[in-house]
Parts: C-alpha cells; structure tokens; sequence
C-alpha cells in the first residue's frame, strides 16, 4: 500500500507516517523542507520516502503527483495532516481576513488541490481512502466564538470531506474528517494526549475496510456531531 502524509516531519503527522510504516505501507512523509522530512523519515526507518511538499505550492502538488505516478502508479491513502493557525489570540468580529486567508491557503485549498492532483492515481488504487484532519473546533453543534481562521477553514474542510465522500462513493473512495482530539503537539501545547493516542483515529480511518463509513466525522472511531 503507498501512503502521502501532509506534514510529516512533526507532530500528529510524525506519528500518522510511523503508524502507516509499521503496518507495512510505502509511506511518502511530505514536509515544506526536504531536510525536516529527510530526518523525520530516517528516525522513523521502514519504507518511508521523504519528499519536499508545500501544501500551499501548485507546482509542489504537481510534482509529487508526478513522483508518485513515476514510482508507484496508483496511490491508496492520501492524509491531509498540514494545517496552521490556532489562533486563540484573535475573535471573529475583528479577525484579521489576511490570517485568515493564509490559514485556508494551507488548511483548506492545499487539501483541496492534492485530491484533485492526486485523484487520478486514488483511483488507480483497489482501496483508495482519504483522510482529512480536522478538529471539533469545527463542531456547528457546539460552536461558540474564538479562533475563526482555523474554525472556519476546518469547516469548510469538513464541507469539502462531505462533498468529495458524496462525489466519490460509486469510485469506491471513502473519505472521512478526523479529529485526532487534544494532543501535545507545537499546535495543541502541553497537557493534550500522547501524539500516538491522536494519530490512532486518523490510522483507523486511513486502513477501514471497503464496507467502512464515508463522508463522517469521527474522533477515536466514534461520529462526531457535525
Ligand atoms: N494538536 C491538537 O491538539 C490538534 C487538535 C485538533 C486537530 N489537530 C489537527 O491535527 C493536524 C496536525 O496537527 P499538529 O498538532 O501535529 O500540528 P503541528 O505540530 O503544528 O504540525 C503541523 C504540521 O503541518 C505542517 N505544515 C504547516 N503548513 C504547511 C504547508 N504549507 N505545507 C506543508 N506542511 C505544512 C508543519 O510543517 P513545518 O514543520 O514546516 O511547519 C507541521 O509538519 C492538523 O490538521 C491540526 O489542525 C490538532
């Protein structure tokens, strides 16, 4: 099985790369620096490929599709893990619109162009899955003020899982937004749980059956309220 993880090199998607190589796939760890993702993919061993990948790049998502249709010819499991800006410093009646327009450059469109780039070879694979990290802060059900740019550009992602689950479905592709819940990473800061603990829901989504949900939102296996 060959496997792209957005944001390898740290965090959630260190650990996402490391959970896939251990249960035998040909992982590409993608990072922003080819020298972050080389020294993530040498700590973790096992088949895993580094490669450069801005999410924000065209021409880097052009590459890698390239990459991949060079070397493998199909692709199985694509997790868009990359996000930016937590941003607990600001509200949204006086949001700064250029955080926010840099937070969807990286948590919305960069998704949203690697499915379309990466699409040909998802269904060249016999059991494509995507997986798109998002978070309950994305939650309608309970939302309250705070941290619009990641807030709102983690909805629309959840809008997008639906629409690509919707659009997919007779292709086989099962595509589901995962919240990987409060974790000590950079992002999530001291106190969450253990990065193996949050990756687990991701790794459970990104190796479901063919029989497996599309189009949920899920948190350690379990539906999340939209
Ligand atoms: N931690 C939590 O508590 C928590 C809770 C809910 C959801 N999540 C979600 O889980 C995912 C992983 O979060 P994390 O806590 O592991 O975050 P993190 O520690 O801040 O790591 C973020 C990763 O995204 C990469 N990245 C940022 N911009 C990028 C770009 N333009 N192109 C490619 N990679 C880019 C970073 O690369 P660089 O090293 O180059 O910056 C880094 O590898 C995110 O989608 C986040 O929203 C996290």
């Amino acid at each position: 099985m060959i496997a792209l993880v957005t944001g390898g090199n740290r965090g959630i998607g260190r650990e996402v790369c490391r959970g896939l190589a251990e249960r035998g796939h040909t992982v590409l760890l993608t990072a922003r620096s080819l020298e972050a993702a080389t020294a993530a993919a040498e700590e973790i061993g096992g088949d895993v490929v580094p490669v450069r990948l801005d999410v924000t790049s065209e021409r880097d998502v052009v590459d890698a599709a390239a990459l991949v249709t060079e070397r493998h010819g199909h692709l199985d499991v694509l997790v868009n893990n990359a996000a930016i800006t937590y941003d607990t410093w600001q509200g949204a009646a006086s949001a700064d619109l250029e955080v926010v327009r840099a937070a969807a450059e990286t948590n919305l469109y960069g998704p949203w162009r690697l499915v379309q780039e990466l699409l040909p070879l998802l269904r060249e694979s016999a059991h494509p899955r995507i997986v798109n990290v998002s978070s309950e802060a994305a939650s309608l059900t309970n939302m309250g003020g705070g941290t619009p740019a990641y807030g709102t550009t983690k909805v629309a992602l959840n809008a997008l899982t639906r629409m690509l689950a919707a659009e997919l479905r007779n292709d086989g592709v099962l595509v589901n937004a995962i919240c990987p819940g409060w974790v000590a990473t950079d992002m999530g800061g001291p106190g969450g749980r253990p990065v193996a603990e949050g990756a687990a829901g991701i790794l459970w989504a990104a190796t479901l059956p063919d029989d497996g949900p599309t189009g949920g939102f899920f948190r350690d296996g379990r539906p999340l309220p939209w």
